[in-house]
């Protein structure tokens, strides 16, 4: 029944990389193999079991039905989207403009809808989060690359310049995505001097059109030093204030709450008043999905309201972050022992090894047990489902693999 099918939709491969690979990992482990799963981006213990978040899960399990059943109003709860904005930025009393979204891809999806006409690009940092790609051309846009800074921090702000100049030029508008801080893949943050330089290109820039940046957080509360996450938000929070770039966020629970299946994020511009701009966004949501999942608006709320609670989630953030922590040193180390770079971390569930042929280097890696995902610049490794102890077995399977030598599969 191909012919039902409109025929520009008839050549999909249909598979989503991460899921897929991950699938393969986990068909291999239930064949008995000692397998290391680093592809999916959730949080795994030590034991290879899926971590849910006691202090949410415990809300989640006092909701009453009328927490749940009614519909959420179309936009989202008013009170949710302030919650959800003030744990970025805790001093603001309004969230602007922003409704309610399936996660943060929702909310990635709805920028490109209200600030980019069909066929339009959007800027971002290469590597970048693979579904960018499907987001941008599910809704008839393309993505437009500049580099991440590398390893030694150097950012390359000529390409940026460029880029950028070439799509303001062309379409006259300028969205830029920026996955910061707590990168996937890389597991770098921005350093004080690239953000800044990065907002100050993106100011010069706004004298030739509408610039927009979207900033993508997904993994704030699992960086290496909270401080750093709190400098890099003041400096957004200045330049959405300032007024001349239209600063939005796509907020999102999934990482924050591990509750990755509940689905609830937002797309705000907290320094935006003009109610043409909520009127866009909730068309958006009314033409899309209506509304968004009420339960775990209100877990978030009822988190909110009570400080011991409060409190028990943020002491289970202190311990995943050091978890992580120990996770990312623990490979850094490895690698370097097996003679490469390393892969420094500063936060979010991934770091990415640089890789020649990524793809056919993962599925060399799959052969001997160790599940990654290829990315464009090398090797991502999700951090949040690696044992520290498992990490010299990937470096040295890496190595194995590299230089060529078929690794025994177990
Ligand atoms: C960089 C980045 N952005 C956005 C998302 C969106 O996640 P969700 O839609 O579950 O909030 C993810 C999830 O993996 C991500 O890694």
């Amino acid at each position: 029944m191909i012919e039902h099918l409109i025929p520009r939709r008839r050549d999909f491969d249909g598979a989503d990389l991460i899921f897929t690979m991950n699938a393969a990992a986990q068909s291999a482990a239930a064949n008995g193999r000692q397998v290391i799963n680093t592809a999916m981006g959730a949080l795994l213990d030590d034991d290879g079991r899926f971590v849910a978040l006691s202090s949410v899960m415990s809300q989640y399990a006092q909701l009453t039905p009328a927490e749940i059943a009614p519909y959420a109003p179309i936009a989202g709860d008013p009170r949710y989207l302030l919650a959800l904005t003030q744990r970025h930025w805790p001093e603001l009393t309004s969230y602007g403009a922003g409704v309610a979204t399936p996660g943060g891809t929702g909310a990635l999806a709805f920028s490109l809808r209200n600030l980019l006409e069909p066929g339009m690009r959007v800027l971002t940092a290469s590597p970048y989060w693979g579904p960018y790609d499907v987001l941008t051309s599910e809704n008839g846009m393309r993505l437009a690359t500049a580099p991440y800074p590398s390893i030694d921090g150097t950012l390359d702000i000529a390409t940026w310049r460029t880029r950028a100049m070439e799509i303001l030029r062309t379409q006259g508008r300028l969205l830029v995505w920026l996955n910061d801080p707590c990168h996937n893949p890389t597991g770098r943050s921005l350093s004080t001097g690239n953000r800044r330089a990065l907002l100050e290109l993106l100011r010069e820039m706004s004298d030739h059109g509408p610039v927009s940046l979207v900033l993508d957080f997904a993994y704030l509360d699992y960086a290496r030093e909270p401080a750093r996450v709190r400098e890099a938000l003041d400096d957004y929070r200045a330049v959405g204030e300032a007024g001349r770039i239209l600063v939005g966020a796509c907020l999102s629970l999934s990482k924050a709450f591990t509750l990755y299946g509940a689905r609830a994020g937002a797309l705000v511009f907290p320094w935006v008043t003009d109610p043409s701009m909520f009127a866009a966004l909730s068309t958006s949501c009314r033409g899309t999905y209506s509304n968004c999942a009420r339960a775990p608006m209100h877990v978030l709320l009822r988190l909110i309201a009570d400080p011991a609670q409060r409190k028990a989630l943020e002491s289970e953030h202190a311990h995943w972050r050091r978890v992580l922590a120990e996770r990312a040193d623990a490979l850094d180390s490895a690698l370097k022992r097996e003679g490469f770079a390393g892969a420094p971390w500063d936060g979010g569930f991934f770091v990415t090894v640089p890789a020649t042929n990524p793809r056919a280097t993962s599925e060399r890696l799959a052969q001997a047990d160790v599940f990654v995902v290829p990315v464009p610049e090398g090797l991502r490794i999700g951090i949040c489902g690696l044992r520290a102890s498992d990490a010299a077995k990937v470096a040295s399977t890496i190595r194995s693999v590299v230089d060529g030598v078929v690794h025994p599969v177990a």
